[in-house]
């Protein structure tokens, strides 16, 4: 049948408690990641990313896929049609917003809910935490159609799995189940599906009641000192709190002071009432 989703349709959101709810919306298509959807996806992070409704977000697909990765007719065939220009063009539109998401402004959680493929990894990556059901199934299917895993699919599975299950995983094509997503550092932790949204939104809750600026300071650190060496690292983590102190001047004094003078929390327990806090 003809696509006919409006390219507005591609993607769909809710807001609920803080937690903006994303959706890759083309179930019809196993949610696979159209140049429309992309521009769609790009919009939509764009609009979330500032907003102050809006302290985590959770990307997940509507019906039975998360995504089954690229458009092997909109994406590979259309573009192609166009020539390197028309390539290029769908490559930047996908590969923007999988950067965008790599470092927001917001924590965010991929919910696996079904489906992921190939292309999909980018923004699996893109996450900073990953749930899936364990129904779930994950394949770098690039091998069975005859091309290798790329838009950084390949560095995904370098990067979270080991050596030996990576090169396995990206050559047999061989799709794994949530659970073993899980057991192979694909993803966080995998649960039946009809516990899914209630484990994301708990562990969403708890991103929730963390200072924000610290949290994003922390993200980025996470991802920035994998490349560097540890006396870079060293000296990138001081800037980046002394950064933070700058931006936020008020949050390790009040994270102090709830604790050494009001003794209202133990910061090896939880976290500080960031509610205190003045701005
Ligand atoms: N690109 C284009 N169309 C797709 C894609 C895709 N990646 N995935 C699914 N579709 C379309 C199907 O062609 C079909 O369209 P139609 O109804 O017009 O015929 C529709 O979505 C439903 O797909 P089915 O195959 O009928 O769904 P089913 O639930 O039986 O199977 C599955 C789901 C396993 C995900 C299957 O669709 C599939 O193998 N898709 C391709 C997965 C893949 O290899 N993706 C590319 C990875 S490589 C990369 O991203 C670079």
């Amino acid at each position: 049948m003809a696509e006919v989703r409006k390219e507005e349709d591609t993607v769909a959101y809710e807001i609920v408690d803080r937690i903006a709810w994303v959706k890759f919306n083309r179930p019809e298509k196993r949610n696979c990641m159209s140049p429309k959807l992309n521009r769609q996806m790009k919009r939509v992070i764009d609009e979330l990313e500032f907003r102050d409704d809006v302290g985590v977000l959770v990307l997940t697909g509507e019906g039975t896929a998360w995504s089954a990765g690229m458009d092997l007719q909109e994406y590979f065939r259309d573009s192609a049609a166009e020539g390197l220009k028309g390539v290029r063009h769908s490559q930047r539109e996908a590969y923007t917003w999988w950067e965008r998401l790599r470092w927001y402004q917001k924590p965010t959680i991929a919910m696996v809910n079904g489906w992921c493929f190939g292309g999909g990894y980018g923004p699996l990556f893109s996450c900073d935490l990953a749930y899936a059901a364990e129904e779930a199934q994950f394949g770098l299917s690039e091998i069975n159609w005859g091309i290798l895993p790329g838009g950084g699919a390949t560095k995904v599975a370098q990067l979270l799995m080991p050596f030996r299950k990576a090169m396995y995983h990206a050559i047999t094509g061989e799709n794994l189940t949530g659970k073993e997503a899980a057991e192979w550092g694909l993803v966080n932790e995998a649960v039946p599906a009809d516990e899914l949204k209630a484990r994301v939104t708990e562990v969403a809750n708890k991103l929730l009641e963390k200072n924000p600026f610290a949290i994003k300071a922390t993200k980025d650190a996470v991802r920035r000192v994998g490349e560097m060496t540890y006396d870079n690292a060293e000296d990138y983590l001081i800037r980046a709190q002394e950064s933070l102190d700058h931006f936020d001047s008020e949050a390790r004094k009040e994270g102090t002071r709830q604790f050494l003078d009001e003794k209202s929390y133990k910061p090896g327990l939880g976290s500080y009432d960031v509610n205190k806090q003045k701005r």
